[in-house]
């Protein structure tokens, strides 16, 4: 493993993360602001070649798992093609998605056959009404967004059938995902006081006849979410209700790295896990590093960009002195997103000062 990928507290960068775009088919009121981001000019962005070139280099370096992220990544529509070209990097073993799960089934065969091997889909509610209102989208949005059906149509179909139908594109993409063999699918659920957290023993049952791994997900605050700390659950009291209903739930051993906590219900196909970014981060065995859809690399979710690897890109720098660049930022990482502990979160303070946004996860 490359030493440029250390940094100084000894943690090995493994893992990239690469957003392919800023923008987003929908409007997560966890997310994003209703009026969406704003956004930076197309040349600004990094190109598909460009995208190859940054990963080359990273792989080289010894990172072995890259997720593509957005925005939502699967409305680029050289996707498949950039999967394709990851995939033919040596010592690459894992190319990942997150998605919010709308184009999936659409594009998932493709993708398939071009190499990505792992995928995450946010879904935070089994309820298709719930879904729309925290969307903040329509039926007629995600026809549009899956390019699948004409305006004047749309026109015709009624507005209690177009939302379910954007609820089940998503369900759709779940299933799909198992079906091609995804094992486990990775379900986001961003859990969230009075909006889902009573769903949550549903979601339980959700993994109960498929291969999925059902994440429940700490509320964090981000750019334009309104955050508000009684609006977050934590993991303590989400694994209280299940034990309840659940009291023969096992623990899994954990993964390094893994930012979840993972249990099973005995005799379920799937497991359940939590993300504890607010109640328990994970810094410590942090392994990540992002690439911004206009190519700023960022070496913690929580924190500015680091430094343009497009600029330096497009102004000739070598590869050796794209590694000695990279190298430095990885060398500045700090130990943790919060020095100063708040009593049970420590993540808010920083958090709230700090928050990331949604054209970068
Ligand atoms: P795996 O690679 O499958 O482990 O996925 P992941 O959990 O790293 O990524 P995903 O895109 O599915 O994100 C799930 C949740 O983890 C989101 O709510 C993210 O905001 C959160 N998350 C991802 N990376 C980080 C990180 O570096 N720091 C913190 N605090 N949270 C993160
Ligand atoms: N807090 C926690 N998770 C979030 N996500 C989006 N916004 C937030 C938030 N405020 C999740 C999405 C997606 C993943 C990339 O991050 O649901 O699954
Ligand atoms: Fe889009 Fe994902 Fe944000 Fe929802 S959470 S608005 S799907 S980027």
């Amino acid at each position: 493993f490359s030493a440029f990928l250390m940094d100084s507290f000894g943690r090995q960068h493994n893992y990239l993360r690469i957003s392919l775009t800023e923008k987003c088919n929908l409007r997560c009121q966890y997310c994003m602001p209703e009026e969406g981001v704003q956004l930076t000019p197309k040349s600004e962005l990094l190109t598909a070649q460009e995208i190859i070139t940054l990963a080359r280099l990273f792989v080289k370096e010894g990172v072995d798992k890259i997720r593509l992220t957005g925005g939502e990544p699967l409305i680029r529509p050289d996707v498949v093609d950039i999967v394709g070209e990851l995939y033919k990097l040596e010592g690459l073993k894992t190319i990942a998605v997150t998605t919010n799960g709308i184009n999936l089934t659409r594009l998932l065969p493709r993708l398939k056959e071009a190499g990505l091997n792992a995928i995450n889909i946010s879904l935070d509610t089994l309820v298709p009404a719930k879904f729309e209102f925290i969307v903040r989208r329509k039926g007629r949005a995600c026809f549009i967004a899956a390019g699948e059906v004409e305006d004047a149509q749309l026109t015709r179909v009624s507005h209690v059938v177009s939302h379910i139908i954007c609820f089940h594109k998503v369900m759709e993409g779940i299933h799909k995902a198992t079906e091609l063999g995804y094992h486990p699918v990775k379900v986001n659920c961003v859990v969230m006081r009075g909006f889902n957290e009573d769903e949550v023993l549903d979601f339980v049952d959700f993994t109960k006849d498929l291969p999925l791994d059902v994440r429940f997900i700490e509320y964090m605050p981000f750019d334009g979410n309104k955050w508000n700390f009684k609006k977050m659950v934590s993991y303590k009291e989400m694994l209280d209700t299940i034990k309840q209903r659940w009291p023969e739930l096992e623990k899994l051993p954990c993964e390094t790295s893994s930012t979840a906590k993972s249990y099973k219900v005995p005799h379920f196909q799937g497991q359940i896990s939590f993300i504890t970014s607010m109640s328990e981060h994970f810094c410590g065995s942090c392994n990540r590093l992002r690439i911004t859809a206009d190519g700023n690399l960022k070496v913690c979710l929580f924190g500015n960009s680091e430094v343009s690897l497009r600029d330096h890109l497009r102004s000739g720098a070598s590869e050796e002195e794209l590694i000695q660049i990279i190298g430095a930022a990885v060398g500045r990482k700090k130990k943790q997103h919060a020095e100063s502990a708040l009593m049970s979160f420590p993540l808010c303070q920083d958090a709230l000062q700090n928050s990331p946004n949604s054209k970068q996860w």
